[in-house]
């Protein structure tokens, strides 16, 4: 059978072996259960001849005291072996799962953030979920198939022999012919498998947006083009699921009768050997429940590939997202607390495969201590040229280095530990206040530090204020605060991490003036020792900056300091006059 599983399942269960491996002793309990309950449920059949020739037809007195007791025993084992199985099997199934899902979680960390900005979340939310399930159910079947139901056919076998080779040869030359029609038919399976999957993915996906996006769908009237989109999903779903059904039902029907016509003749020519004496009735009826006892253990070996590939198409998918190249991290210098000396050199940088450059050979130094000013319309490619300093992104070409060394010889961690951000689109988790502040590494910082960098964000003011003060949750991805608020823990956040160079990426955009000046004060105390990279919609923040550079299209068009900038009477002139005439 097995020369008949195409080398890609090979492949693929090769590597999913490896996450059943390491549980031997539980694995070895799962076999000794299995193999048991073939042994068990074969002896079981085989009581049946003296239960009728000996109990009922012979009328034997021996037999009737001991046979209750022989089935209740065997019973009883029956019972244990199929605890055990159930059990250890679970177990394993249980580890694989968990094993999978943290490994796709992990490595959910360690991409590069290049990958989430092609793939939508949906159907990355459905692998951790639906595909590790399908993967997991699909590895214990097979076990079952190869161990139990392997084992109870050959011992139905054995019994079947036992009591009549002329009826078994018969049957053998049956089997196969049942077989081939099941194999057939599970071929449809391995189409339908992979599909479904997706189509869980798009249902997720939709969902969803749509919980996320509440809010849009309320005022925007959406609720007809969101029922539309998801009926389509769920229809292409349920159409997937219904052709596995109508395939599988289908197939089970037919087998159902190649097998009546088959157990038609089994029956003639048991009759034609009990009338020529050479068969008793306890010998056919054993005969014949172990027969049916092989039943469903050969439609599963059969469609073993069926079962496969249901796995295969899990672990694809898994294995995918396993395989993807971590962010590269070959630089080897640990980066302690630099200077922050920052230099640009001729850098560009592309986000898709199309040529048009979001950045265009950029070229600006920054001294330690000093601040740069990036300004220009939106899409002119700001956050992109911020993003990448910490190596958000690579670039394609061109360096940016740190103290004189290119970022890319530093470990991504040290050169990450030395930058505070905080960035365009705030991100908050769903915990309190204190724990959105004291993120990630931050969680070591005393409550002294922490009270600190409050203040001087003006989190404290509105924290006071809450049922919770900072024990308050936050909600998902902070709904429960206002834009502004959210906006103080993100600096919040970036002042705790006290970190030589700074990026404030259009950090008080959602602070109304007033805010934003006493924020800003706190800020300036912050930028007096450090790099830092500003971005900000209101020049007038930008005034004091020791450098500013102008971008259009990803390419500096001016740079020279505010009052240099303003006497050139250029883009920045123009864009300052604007704004003015707005205040
Ligand atoms: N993750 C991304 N993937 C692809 N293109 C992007 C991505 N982020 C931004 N862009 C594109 O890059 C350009 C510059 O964007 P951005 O740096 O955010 O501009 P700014 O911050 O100046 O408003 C825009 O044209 C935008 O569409
Ligand atoms: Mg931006």
């Amino acid at each position: 059978m097995s020369k008949r599983i195409d080398p890609e399942v090979r492949v693929i269960y090769g590597r999913l072996w490896h996450y059943v491996t390491p549980h031997k002793l539980i694995g070895t309990i799962a076999v000794i259960g299995m193999a048991a309950t073939a042994v068990i449920e074969a002896g079981l059949v085989a009581l049946l001849q003296p239960l009728t020739d000996e109990a009922l037809v012979a009328k034997n007195l021996e037999t009737t005291k001991w046979i209750p007791f022989a089935f209740m025993g065997i019973f009883v084992l029956r019972g244990m072996s199929g605890f055990a199985t159930e059990l250890s099997l679970g177990w394993i199934g249980r580890s694989v799962i968990s094993d999978l899902r943290r490994e796709v979680f992990n490595k959910f960390l360690t991409l590069p953030i290049k990958f989430f900005d092609s793939q939508a979340a949906g159907p990355l939310l459905s692998r951790m979920t639906y595909n590790v399930e399908m993967v997991a159910e699909s590895v214990t079947s097979v076990v079952t198939i190869a161990v139990r139901d392997t084992l109870t056919v050959i011992a139905a076998f054995g019994v079947m022999i036992y009591f009549s080779p002329t009826l078994t040869i018969f049957v053998a030359i049956l089997f196969p012919i049942v077989a081939a029609l099941v194999r057939l038919l599970g071929i449809a399976f391995r189409r339908y498998s992979g599909r479904i999957q997706d189509s869980v993915g798009e249902v997720t996906q939709v969902t969803d947006e749509v919980i996320r996006g509440n809010s849009v769908v309320k005022a925007f009237g959406g609720f007809a083009y969101e029922q539309e989109r998801m009926a389509d999903v769920d229809e292409g779903n349920r159409k997937q699921n219904m052709k596995l059904i109508r395939v599988r039902s289908f197939g089970v029907a037919v087998t159902q009768v190649v097998f009546g016509f088959g157990i038609a003749m089994v029956i003639y020519v048991a009759s034609q050997q009990s009338l020529e004496g050479s068969l008793t009735a306890g010998e056919f009826i054993a005969f014949f429940s172990a027969m049916m006892l092989m039943l469903q253990p050969v439609r599963r070996i059969t469609n073993v590939n069926a079962t496969l590939q249901r796995g295969v198409a899990g672990a694809d998918s898994l294995f995918a997202v396993i395989d993807e190249a971590d962010e590269a991290d070959s630089g080897t210098i640990v980066a302690e607390r630099i200077r922050g000396d920052v230099s640009f050199d001729k850098v560009a940088f592309s986000y898709g495969n199309d040529d048009s450059a979001v950045i265009d050979d950029i070229s600006v130094d920054i001294n330690a201590g000093k601040t740069l000013a990036i300004v220009g319309h939106s899409g002119s490619g700001k956050s992109t040229l911020a993003s990448l300093l910490p190596r958000f992104y690579e670039l394609d070409s061109g360096s940016i280095r740190l103290d004189g060394t290119a970022t890319t010889d530093y470990t991504r961690g040290s050169l990450r530990d030395n930058i505070s951000l905080v960035s365009q689109d705030v991100v908050l988790f769903n915990d309190t206040i204190r724990n959105n502040l004291a993120y990630g590494q931050l969680r070591t910082c005393s409550d002294d530090e922490i009270m600190a960098a409050a203040e001087a964000a003006h989190i404290a003011d509105f924290a006071a204020e809450l049922p919770n003060g900072f024990d308050t949750m936050v909600g998902d991805r902070g709904v429960l605060l206002s834009g502004g608020q959210r906006q103080r823990i993100a600096i919040g956040r970036a002042l705790l991490k006290n970190a030589p160079v700074l990026i404030l990426d259009e950090a008080t955009s959602a602070l109304d003036t007033r805010s934003e000046r006493r924020i800003q004060e706190a800020l300036n105390a912050l930028m007096k020792n450090r790099t830092t990279l500003v971005i900000a919609h209101r020049l007038s923040t930008v005034e004091k900056a020791d450098k500013i550079i102008v971008l259009d299209a990803g390419r500096i068009v001016e740079s020279g300091t505010h009052a240099e900038l303003i006497a050139l009477d250029g883009h920045y002139a123009a864009l300052y006059r604007m704004q003015f005439s707005d205040e």
